[in-house]
């Protein structure tokens, strides 16, 4: 018997509905919109909200280009899926602003000129956001000594934003920029 004769007597498969509802809090506002289950944090950010700050590098988690927050703390957006954030706090670039005031780490990127290209701008910025806070809340990194207090000093930024990769090479900057915001 051959394997299309075997296959005929196969059940058909059962059709799934791949699509849920789910509320997301962007940038302040809450938003209720069906996403397919395959669609990530970042396409939904991106193709449904327009906001195209987080960008697609890799899309595997390992260029941190798609950094946002979700309730506060930094993620590579491209590895969540929107369905499984339901009624989560997302905040990216384009939230950090209040109004026309730039967010004290974006002021500093701009007075260093942490960038060149800027594709990785984004994400550094909401990495270091959320890296700054991690540090305040006492969150020890592998550049801390054991049982010290957390000290942001160069070697601990460089360790904490070592998952924001920067094509242009721009590290220097981007340290002396998250420096000027720790002093
Ligand atoms: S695009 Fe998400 S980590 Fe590279
Ligand atoms: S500024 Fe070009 S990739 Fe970082």
């Amino acid at each position: 018997m051959d394997s299309l004769a075997l296959g005929a007597d196969l059940e058909p498969e059962p059709v799934v509905d791949a699509h849920s509802a789910v509320t997301l809090y962007v940038n302040g506002e809450a938003t209720t919109l069906t996403v397919d289950h395959r669609t990530t944090v970042l396409e939904t950010l991106r193709e449904s909200f327009g906001l195209t700050g987080a960008k697609k590098g890799c899309d595997h988690g390992q260029c941190g280009a798609c950094t946002v927050l979700v309730d506060g703390r930094r993620v590579n957006s491209c590895l969540l899926l929107a369905v499984a954030q339901n009624g989560a706090t997302i905040t990216t670039v384009e939230g950090l602003a209040d109004g026309e005031s730039l967010h004290p780490v974006q002021r500093a990127f701009v007075e260093r000129d942490a960038l060149q290209c800027g594709f990785c701008t984004p994400g550094q910025i909401c990495s270091a956001v959320g890296m700054l806070r991690e540090a305040a809340d006492g969150h020890p990194s592998h550049a801390t000594e054991p049982d010290s207090p957390v000290v942001l000093d160069a070697d601990e930024i460089r360790e904490r934003m070592s998952g924001n990769l920067c094509r242009c090479g721009a590290y220097p900057r981007i340290v002396e920029a998250i420096e000027d915001v720790i002093e």
